[in-house]
């Protein structure tokens, strides 16, 4: 077997198990990896640095939000309850206000700037706000409504559905 079968095998098996997981754990894991960028966006002294950190969270956050709507939170917002229906739009609302804010950041030209430092910090809080939101509510949401056969399923969806989402310029 030559090297690059032998590492298409691993990565097939690798997204084997990741596909079995609960879609909990899934989001977990990617709330982590992004609050570890957004950390080293905001401590970054170098602006090619912080231009290429924003790019890598990008590239992770925006696949996470479309998919997280469409699998997740209108899954909850079928449930049809008053309290989730507000989770879910709350969500709604604050994905949007990362893809402003992400924007705006892309379209600074200085990485190093008092502008950009601002809106990395504020990109940051309003991601640790957001997840410390979702993990508390619509994660019960999930927990009361959905069984683990439901939960590895939503987890199949999301990793499909990330795949189509198209990231902006
Ligand atoms: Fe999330
Ligand atoms: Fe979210």
């Amino acid at each position: 077997m030559g090297m690059m079968d032998t590492l298409k095998k691993s990565l097939t098996g690798e997204e084997a198990d990741q596909a079995d997981s609960d879609i909990l754990d899934t989001l977990k894991q990617e709330h982590r990896d992004v609050a570890e960028m957004l950390e080293k966006l905001v401590e970054s002294t170098s602006a090619a640095e912080r231009k290429s950190l924003l790019n890598s969270i990008k590239n992770a956050l925006v696949p996470h939000l479309r998919a997280e709507e469409k699998v997740v939170y209108d899954a909850v917002l079928a449930l049809r309850g008053k309290d989730q229906h507000i989770h879910g739009e709350e969500g709604y609302l604050e994905h949007g206000l990362g893809d402003k804010m992400l924007a705006q950041l892309g379209g600074m030209k200085d990485a190093m700037s008092a502008e950009f430092s601002a809106g990395a910090k504020v990109l940051k809080e309003l991601v640790e706000h957001h997840v410390e939101e979702e993990e508390k509510n619509i994660w019960s949401d999930i927990e009361d409504n959905f069984s683990d056969q439901d939960r590895i399923a939503m987890n199949k969806k999301f990793l499909a559905a990330k795949k189509r989402v198209r990231i902006p310029a």
